[in-house]
């Protein structure tokens, strides 16, 4: 469920008119929902009681600064990947002390920069990443708290760049190999075993995954706990989001005529098969959803540029771009795009949905089926909250995209349009080129 809607003819984010947004703050511009974030906060939080669950938001979904201070005031961590993520952190006034620190390369000053902030824990991914946390910690004349990430060779059947859990992924340690990772992190002075992690995937649309990892590896975190006196498991991210009749599934009512057993993942049926499944454990859970969290919390608005009729193929030119929006080219995901004014007089279009960058992979959608939308119009990608922004880029110097953040009937600019001159401003011509 999320907060977007028509109220009569024109697409709302809770109560503000998303026209009025592009109006002030242009185009492309990304804007979220305060509440939805919340609302799925507080939902998540619901399906799991019972179990001493605590959010770790993967903040690589969406890292705005001020996302960041929206969902620490509801008392999320974070699951970070980088120095610069930390530092995110500690900009928004997070807590880094609640936050886990996740990746297969972290550097020596990456790691320095996590415990000298009180890092809650790192999730380590081979041996070779133990041994480095530990002469860190031991230069710095601290313990570093670890948890290894173990790899259940679960098989998430989601988008092969977004599985992670198969053991032929790069990611986290084979189970059958992680007793003795945790007997060399043990040898290991400057270390303190603190948990296991695991994640196997992203978008996955079914629990039955998540239901067969925990089977697998909650027996080894039971050893773990008696062995190491374990205090967390960290059963990673994953929670799919919907796409495909993204706007519709805004209201309770399309959720209530879906076949019960057919109901995409939600976060009660995630916690009604997950719950029993780890309450035996006496551990604390650590979640790291990132998309769940803000995936339908986000549109990016766009301005028609053109509507190019072609012999037998129609193409809408719009003014957003694949280094806005990079996940139609890069997993040939689906975002479902309405007008921003719907007009029911108007014609059907069936047009192939476009960037002006310059390769043909610039397509947000092909042969999309809309409502004809005309040259100065606004159109909106739906479920954009989520690796939208933190995944654009500047190619074709185009600038970054604005942010605006939406609560109730006020809304605000989170992130200002790049301008040329901030793009341009750590470039240098060197004096041997005249
Ligand atoms: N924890 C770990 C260790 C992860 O690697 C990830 C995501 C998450 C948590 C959060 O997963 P989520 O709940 O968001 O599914 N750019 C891709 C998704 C990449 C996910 C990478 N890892 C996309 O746009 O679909």
């Amino acid at each position: 469920m999320h907060h977007f809607h028509y109220s009569g003819s024109a697409l709302h984010c809770e109560s503000v008119d998303l026209a009025a947004v592009a109006g002030l703050y242009g185009s492309p511009t990304y804007v979220y929902s305060a509440a939805t974030m919340e609302d799925n906060f507080r939902r998540l939080q619901r399906g799991l009681t019972g179990l001493d669950a605590r959010l770790c938001y993967a903040m690589k979904a969406n890292s705005s600064l001020a996302v960041l201070r929206h969902f620490s005031n509801l008392g999320a961590g974070f699951d970070l990947v980088s120095g610069g993520e930390i530092r995110r952190v500690l900009a928004a006034g997070g807590n880094v002390r609640a936050s886990v620190f996740a990746g297969v390369g972290k550097t020596e000053a990456e790691i320095e920069l996590a415990l000298r902030n009180g890092i809650f824990s790192f999730h380590v991914e081979s041996e070779p990443e133990l041994a480095r946390i530990n002469h860190v910690a031991g230069k710095l004349g601290v313990k570093a708290p670890v948890a290894i990430r173990v790899n259940p060779d679960v098989d998430a059947h989601t988008h092969a760049k977004i599985t992670t859990g198969k053991s032929d992924n790069k990611f986290g340690i084979p189970l059958r190999h992680a007793a003795a990772a945790y007997e060399a992190a043990a040898r290991l002075p400057h270390l303190e075993i603190k948990g296991v992690q695991m994640h196997i995937g992203s978008q996955l649309t079914s629990v039955a995954p998540f239901v067969e990892a925990v089977t697998k590896v909650g027996p080894f975190a039971a050893e773990l706990k008696t062995r190491y006196g374990i205090t967390y498991f960290s059963i990673g991210g994953g929670m799919g989001i919907i796409y495909r009749d993204a706007l519709a599934s805004g209201a309770s009512s399309w959720w209530e005529s879906q076949p019960a057993d057919q109901r995409p993942l939600t976060p009660e049926s995630y916690g009604a098969a997950l719950v029993p499944l780890l309450q035996t454990l006496g551990l604390t859970i650590l979640l790291e959803h990132g998309r769940f969290m803000v995936g339908n919390a986000g549109v990016l608005l766009s301005r028609v540029e053109h509507l190019k009729r072609g012999a037998g193929k129609n193409f809408l030119i719009v003014d957003a771009a694949m280094n806005d929006l990079v996940r139609p080219a890069m997993y040939d995901s689906f975002h479902e795009i309405v007008p921003i004014h719907r007009d029911s007089t108007r014609p059907a279009l069936v047009a192939d949905v476009v960037g002006p960058v310059c390769e043909s992979g610039d397509c947000f959608a092909k042969d999309r089926s809309m409502q004809e939308v005309r040259e100065g119009e606004l159109i909106g990608f739906l479920s954009a909250g989520a690796y939208g922004y933190t995944m654009a880029s500047r190619y074709n110097t185009r600038g970054m995209a604005a942010e605006v953040l939406v609560k109730g009937s006020a809304f605000e600019l989170i992130h200002a349009r790049e301008t040329f001159e901030q793009m341009i401003a750590g470039e240098k011509i060197p004096a041997f080129l005249g």
